[in-house]
């Protein structure tokens, strides 16, 4: 199986849209990327599409947030991320996430954080959020509030409290 990892663009914003609303089984996830793509928080580089003989099977996106503490920082959120159901267990959201980690270092990130499936993203190197200090805005259960550091201590010192975009907030 021939699968392609490339940057999102315009043309595939509809199909983005289905494959999310496949796996998810509604629409919240693909209207929250229609409100990221249109935030200051998106970052083009790093909305990525796996294809299958020129087909979209997966969407994995990443856009900015802060990080609130003594002071603030940068980082991403790693949210949504989709693969259709016929293609799941296949290894494409692996390698999904791989490509955006590689990305996002080459953009300059030093860490990602995800509200996702704990048995799912320790594998790429995601570990509890709590470790650092790092907290939700909102209460969820610790093991599923991660994040990687993309550089050597990148949380060093830099306790805090996600604030995520309006956009995340706003979606009906
Ligand atoms: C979460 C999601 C994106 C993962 O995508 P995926 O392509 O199925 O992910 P992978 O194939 O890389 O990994 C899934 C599992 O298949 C296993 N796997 C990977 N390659 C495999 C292969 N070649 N053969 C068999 N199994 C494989 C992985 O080890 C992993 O195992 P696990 O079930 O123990 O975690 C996908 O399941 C999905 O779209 N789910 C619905 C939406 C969702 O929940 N999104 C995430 C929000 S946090």
């Amino acid at each position: 199986m021939n699968v392609t990892i490339r940057k999102e663009e315009k043309k595939d914003y509809k199909k983005v849209y289905e494959v999310n609303c496949f796996a998810f089984q509604q629409e919240y996830e693909s209207k929250l990327i229609e409100k990221i793509r249109k935030g200051k928080n998106f970052i083009p580089e790093l909305s990525l599409v796996a294809e299958i003989d020129d087909e979209i099977v997966g969407h994995i996106l990443f856009s900015r947030i802060e990080i609130v503490g003594d002071s603030v920082f940068d980082s991403l959120a790693l949210a949504p991320m989709a693969v259709i159901p016929e293609f799941q267990k296949q290894g494409i959201g692996s390698k999904l996430i791989k490509k955006g980690i590689e990305k996002a270092k080459e953009l300059g990130f030093d860490s990602i954080i995800v509200l996702g499936h704990k048995e799912y993203y320790p594998k790429f190197g995601f570990q509890k959020a709590s470790k650092w200090n790092i907290k939700c805005p909102f209460e969820v259960h610790e093991e599923a509030f991660m994040a990687i550091e993309l550089t050597e201590k990148a949380f060093e010192d830099k306790a805090g409290t996600v604030k995520y975009p309006d956009e995340f907030m706003e979606v009906e």
